[in-house]
Order: structure tokens, then C-alpha cells, then sequence
């Protein structure tokens, strides 16, 4: 484990916060806005496992960003329950006395019978994406033969193993599932414990076919729940979060959008991404990654690898969505093609 800890920023100021990182760019689902079918079929070239970090890899590169300022990491994917033994990996990361936070985010597919040994192996908390609670909306936004009774049934068993809070993602996509917002509000509020987020459709990637009016702004949504049931603004929880929170006035609870295509919030932004094949990208959007399992492999010390996350992090000036905003459409379209996708990048 390295000593020391610095808090490093970027040449925006914002400081390295959070890190993402993604343990596989496979998923057992094929949501048509992350991963269409017609693009992740059966011919699909997915990263070969010798590619992809081991956890003796990723616990190396995680202490060594820990060393730049991470406190709180996510584990994602592609489907991150996917990865053998991730409880073993849980554990290790655990074990990293800076980070102050772990949480995975998942389709819950695979989390009914695994919640309680995460939990065990020293996981935070989980969220849980579940775009529709109708059978057929939820089929036309997983392009999975599965009802949404699966993902209840997951959601429940992360409430009995306490991983709090339970986040619910729900991406609205307009004409498909945004018939379902006052159905998952309904349904999720009142449920202690359990917070329903709603995430602007995003352009992210190259194979999804994004179109702005796909998009559902979060105002809209707002709009449609705060009539029903009043809504009431939280104050922002921890710097860098991506959600605006609000709270029921009756107390009913709290939800969340993630208006990231209509109200970009990249000043704020503290998160790194580490690929499942050991890249670092500063912006979800960012074509190019540094290379840190060349590294590990390499052969580079515990400094070396600290130094590489540092010096990334401070020539640091993404900032993707905000300049689409101003631009109102994607910026630098020649950038945009090589985007990476949200499967590889972990969301
Ligand atoms: P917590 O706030 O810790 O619960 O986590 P989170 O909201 O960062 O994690 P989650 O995986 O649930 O992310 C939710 C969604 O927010 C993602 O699916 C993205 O749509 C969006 N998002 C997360 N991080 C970024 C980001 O850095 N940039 C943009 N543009 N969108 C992001
Ligand atoms: N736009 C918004 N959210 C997306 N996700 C995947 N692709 C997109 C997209 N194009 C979401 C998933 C999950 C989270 C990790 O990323 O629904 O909740
Ligand atoms: Fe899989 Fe999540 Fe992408 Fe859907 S959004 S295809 S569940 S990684
Ligand atoms: Fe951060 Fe890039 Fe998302 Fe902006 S677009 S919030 S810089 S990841």
C-alpha cells in the first residue's frame, strides 16, 4: 500500500474524487442504447480474458489512485456480476484503507443470490438499473427475454443484506419507456432505504444511434412526478455527484435525475475510469486511454503507477458534454466516431 496521499486536480481545478472501474465489456443483457444487438452479436470481438486486469492488477492501480485523492469506488461493467469470484476482488479493494466508499453498479440479473456474500466481502452499497416495471416496455429497453420480476427480486435481497442506499437507474428513452415514470415512481416510493434516479438518454458511444429527440429531459420528468406528488429540492450530498436530488413533501422518500445531455454538470466532474483492459479515461467520452496494465506489466513500481495516475489526472480538461451543450449538437464530430462505449468504458 502506498503512504502518502495527495490531492490532485486537473487543469480545470477539479480534484480526482471517485473512480470507476470496469471488471469485464461483457453483459448478459442488450439494451439497444448501450449495447444493440445488431453491433454486440455473436461475431463480436469482446476483450480475450489474458486482456483483461486480474484483481491482483486492479487492487495495484486502485491503491495507486487512492494515492492521488480517490476515496470512493464503483465497480461496473459491461455487467460486473459477470466476472468470476468478484467477491474475492470486493474483499481486496476493501482492504485499501483509503477508500471510503464501495459500490457496484449492476442489472441486477445475477444479484438475487449473491447480494449477502457481497455485503460479506465488504461491499457499500448497489445500484441497480431497471428501466420499466411493464413487461413489455422492460423487454423493448433490456432486449432480453426477462421480466422485470428478476430485477424486483434482486433489488429485495440487496434491501435484506443493508446495502444502502439502494439506487434504482432508470434511462428514459422517449416513445419507449417514459409511459413508466410515474409507475417506478410510485412504486419505489415509500420503499425505505431505496432512492429511483432518472438518467437523460446520452449519446454516449458510436453503435446506439442517439438522437436528441430520444431524449426525455429531466425537467420533463420533474414536471410529470411533481404533479402528482410534490416535489421538494435536496441539498447536494457528497461534491461530484451526478444526481439532483429531490424529496417527496409528503415524505414519500427521495429521487434523482441525471440530466447530463440537458444540464451538463462537468465543472463538477471528479470521476477517472479504469477500462476492464487497464486504460484510464478522464471523460466518459474520452477516444483515448492511458495505458496502466503496459505498465503493470511492465513491471512498474508502486510510484511509477501512482506517477502515471497523477500526471494523467493533471492534464486533465474534458469537459464533453458541456461544450455539446453549448454547441447543441456533439462536438468535434471526428472525436465523437472513436468515442469508446459505455460496455467498455463502465458507464
Ligand atoms: P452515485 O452518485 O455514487 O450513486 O453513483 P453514480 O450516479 O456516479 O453511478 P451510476 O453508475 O449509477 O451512474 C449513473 C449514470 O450517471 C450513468 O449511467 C451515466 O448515465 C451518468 N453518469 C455517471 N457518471 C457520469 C459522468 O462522469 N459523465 C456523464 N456525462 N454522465 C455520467
Ligand atoms: N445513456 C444513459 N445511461 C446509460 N447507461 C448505459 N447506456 C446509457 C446511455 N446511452 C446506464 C445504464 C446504467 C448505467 C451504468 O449506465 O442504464 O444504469
Ligand atoms: Fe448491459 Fe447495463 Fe449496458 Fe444494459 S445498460 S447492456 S445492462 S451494461
Ligand atoms: Fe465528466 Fe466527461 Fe461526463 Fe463531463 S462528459 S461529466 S467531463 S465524464
Amino acid at each position: 500500500m502506498l503512504g502518502s496521499v495527495t490531492s490532485m486536480h486537473d487543469r480545470l481545478g477539479r480534484q480526482l474524487r471517485d473512480l470507476r472501474i470496469s471488471v469485464t465489456d461483457r453483459c448478459n443483457l442488450r439494451c439497444p442504447y448501450c449495447m444493440p444487438r445488431e453491433h454486440f452479436g455473436p461475431g463480436f470481438a469482446f476483450l480475450p480474458a489474458a486482456e483483461l486486469l486480474s484483481f491482483d492488477e486492479i487492487a495495484r492501480l486502485a491503491d495507486a489512485f487512492c494515492a492521488s485523492g480517490v476515496r470512493k469506488i464503483r465497480i461496473t461493467g459491461g455487467e460486473p456480476l459477470l466476472r468470476p469470484r468478484l467477491e474475492q476482488l470486493i474483499g481486496m479493494l476493501d482492504d485499501i484503507p483509503h477508500v471510503a466508499e464501495l459500490a457496484l453498479t449492476t442489472n441486477g440479473v445475477l444479484l438475487a443470490r449473491r447480494a449477502q456474500a457481497l455485503k460479506d466481502a465488504g461491499l457499500d452499497r448497489v445500484t441497480v438499473s431497471l428501466d420499466a416495471l411493464d413487461p413489455a416496455a422492460f423487454r423493448a429497453m433490456s432486449d432480453a427475454p426477462l421480466t422485470p420480476a428478476r430485477v424486483l427480486e434482486a433489488i429485495g435481497a440487496a434491501i435484506d443484506a443493508g446495502l444502502f442506499p439502494v439506487k434504482i437507474n432508470m434511462v428514459v428513452r422517449r416513445g419507449i419507456n417514459d409511459h413508466c415514470v410515474l409507475d417506478m415512481a410510485e412504486r419505489f416510493r415509500d420503499m425505505p432505504g431505496v432512492v429511483l434516479r432518472f438518467i437523460e438518454y446520452m449519446d454516449v458511444g458510436t453503435t446506439n444511434g442517439w438522437q436528441a429527440q430520444d431524449v426525455v429531459p429531466a425537467e420533463h420528468v420533474l414536471s410529470e412526478i411533481n404533479a402528482r406528488w410534490p416535489l421538494q429540492r435536496v441539498e447536494p450530498g457528497a461534491p461530484g455527484e451526478v444526481a439532483t436530488r429531490y424529496r417527496y413533501t409528503d415524505g414519500g422518500g427521495e429521487i434523482g435525475v441525471i440530466h447530463s445531455v440537458s444540464n451538463p454538470f462537468c465543472s463538477n466532474c471528479t470521476r477517472a475510469r479504469l477500462s476492464a483492459d487497464g486504460r484510464l479515461h478522464t471523460c466518459l467520452y474520452a477516444a483515448e486511454g492511458t495505458d496502466l496494465r503496459a505498465l503493470v506489466r511492465a513491471g512498474a513500481s508502486d510510484h511509477e503507477l501512482a506517477e502515471a495516475v497523477a500526471g494523467a489526472w493533471q492534464v486533465r480538461s474534458d469537459r464533453y458534454s458541456a461544450e455539446r451543450f453549448r454547441r447543441r449538437s456533439r462536438p468535434r464530430p471526428g472525436t465523437a466516431r472513436r468515442a469508446p462505449e459505455m460496455s467498455y468504458i463502465g458507464g
